[in-house]
């Protein structure tokens, strides 16, 4: 009999986690606390721009025209600890308001609202990024909560998708890491995996906290990466380099390889910033902060970047104030495909100018709604055209395709100035100079 997966929380993770699992032929049930966000789901919504995953979720929800009626959501504990066989938990660790350490509390909240409704020998996987240790800690919890008899167990298995990649990423990961203590826990998750492990995904099996730390440790080396190249292209910047150059020449090297090597207003998200802050503060705790001292340095660069850009505007302005500046921004979320605005750069610098005075006006293909809501006193245009319409400079904060695609012929008929700042280095320079345009890019020399 095939197994019975649940899914424990329906955000970015669970919620394509879940109609993966049904993808895979399995009979899924997700469970969330917010009664609004399983109300979308059970409609086959979702709540967030995720190219693919309203397909997949309506090819399995159950009720759903021509569905396959695998993929059922609950908001009922009881009810979820008692379908499945192995209970994916997927909430998130947000950073600690004020502090570094990522908090734990809807983790812990899932193991205490799941572990005493457990009805047989079930196998919980945490999947949730946490600071090293606890998995070891929620072993015990899980131990000590689950009804005697039921022979729960604990297993943990890190994931690495990427917003915009969602889909892609879970239904054909690079890898697959699981962190077991038995045999029974590493046959159960071989079976969940079956179908991407046929098709050649290394099955990476280990303990629980070299599984805890293969995800901070991946998310800390990306980050490291684009600060390197960040900082590299503050040397291009004072030696007159050009670090596009530089990126497309090192990573030539397969040892260093191109991706991850596009400097700019440098990363954000809901991932990377606060995962490599919970490590430095988990670190800490365990006496090793000496070890992660270089990851202060990795965020102090890339945070430095987002004010090097309102000053690379401001002086394509001439300096002084903003005062009376008409500045089109375009980008709000933090990465192309994807309407999260979680820590954005493109964001921050919209927000930076404002509050110096300057009239912003940004425009994102997707991310306008969560944009608004966070930052209700910028401005906002429909599209790119009329955001740039009247603007005094043009900034590129986030390399969305329709950006690249944007004619600046036309749009240099609208504009005030044809001064266009990439702060992303993912236009092509020529074009907008063939058009009239002054182009600049964060670490490439003004032509
Ligand atoms: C990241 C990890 O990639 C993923 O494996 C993990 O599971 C979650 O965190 P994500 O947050 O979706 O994924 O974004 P990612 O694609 O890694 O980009 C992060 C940020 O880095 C974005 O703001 C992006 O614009 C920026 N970035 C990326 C650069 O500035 N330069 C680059 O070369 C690449």
């Amino acid at each position: 009999m095939s197994l019975k997966i649940t899914v424990i929380g329906t955000g970015y993770l669970g919620a394509t986690h879940a109609a993966a699992m049904a993808e895979l032929g399995f009979e899924v049930l997700g469970l969330d606390v917010v009664p609004e966000k399983i109300a979308m789901l059970k409609r086959g919504e979702v709540p967030m721009y995720e190219p693919g995953l309203e397909e997949l979720l309506s090819r399995h929800v159950e009720g759903l025209e021509g569905s396959s009626g695998r993929l059922r959501f609950t908001l009922d504990w009881a009810e979820a600890a008692e379908f499945g066989d192995v209970h994916f938990v997927c909430v998130n660790t947000p950073q600690k308001h004020g502090e570094y350490a990522a908090d734990m509390s809807y983790v812990d909240a899932a193991f205490a609202s799941l572990a005493p409704h457990l009805t047989g020998p079930a196998l919980v996987v945490g999947k949730s990024t946490v600071p090293v240790g606890s998995a070891d800690r929620l072993a015990a919890c899980l131990a000590e909560h689950a009804p005697a008899g039921t022979d729960a167990e604990l297993a943990w298995n890190p994931e690495f998708l990427r917003e915009g990649f969602a889909v892609e990423d879970t239904l054909h990961p690079d890898r697959i890491v699981v962190g077991v203590r038995s045999e029974r826990a590493e046959k159960l998750l071989r079976e969940v995996y079956a179908t991407p492990v046929g098709e050649g995904t290394p099955f990476v099996v280990t303990d629980f906290p070299t599984a805890e730390l293969v995800k901070t440790s991946a998310n800390s080396f990306l980050a490291t990466k684009i600060s390197f190249i960040n900082a590299m292209a503050e040397v291009c910047e004072a030696a007159g380099g050009d670090v596009a150059k530089l990126a497309e020449a090192i990573g030539y090297d397969d040892r260093i390889g191109k991706k991850f090597l596009r400097a700019g207003i440098g990363f954000g998200g809901g991932c990377l910033p606060k995962d490599i802050r919970a490590f430095m503060a988990r670190a800490g705790e365990l006496g090793a902060d000496q070890a992660l001292t270089f990851l202060r340095e990795i965020d102090s660069i890339n945070m430095r970047r987002r004010g090097q850009m309102v000053e690379m505007a401001r002086e394509a302005l001439g300096g002084g104030s903003f005062l009376g500046k008409r500045v089109a921004v375009l980008g709000a979320a933090f990465k192309p495909d994807s309407d999260d605005v979680r820590d954005s750069p493109a964001l921050n610098v919209a927000g930076q100018i404002h509050l110096q005075g300057g009239q912003v006006t940004v425009y994102d293909p997707k991310g306008m709604d969560n944009a608004r809501r966070v930052f209700p006193t910028l401005g906002y245009a429909p599209t790119a055209l009329d955001a740039v319409r009247g603007a005094d400079v043009v900034l590129h904060l986030t390399e969305w395709r329709e950006f690249r695609e944007l004619d600046p012929a036309v749009l240099g008929e609208e504009a005030a100035a044809k001064l266009i700042l990439d702060g992303r280095n993912a236009l092509d320079p020529e074009v907008w100079r063939r058009a009239g345009w002054t182009y600049r890019a964060m670490g490439r020399p003004t032509a």
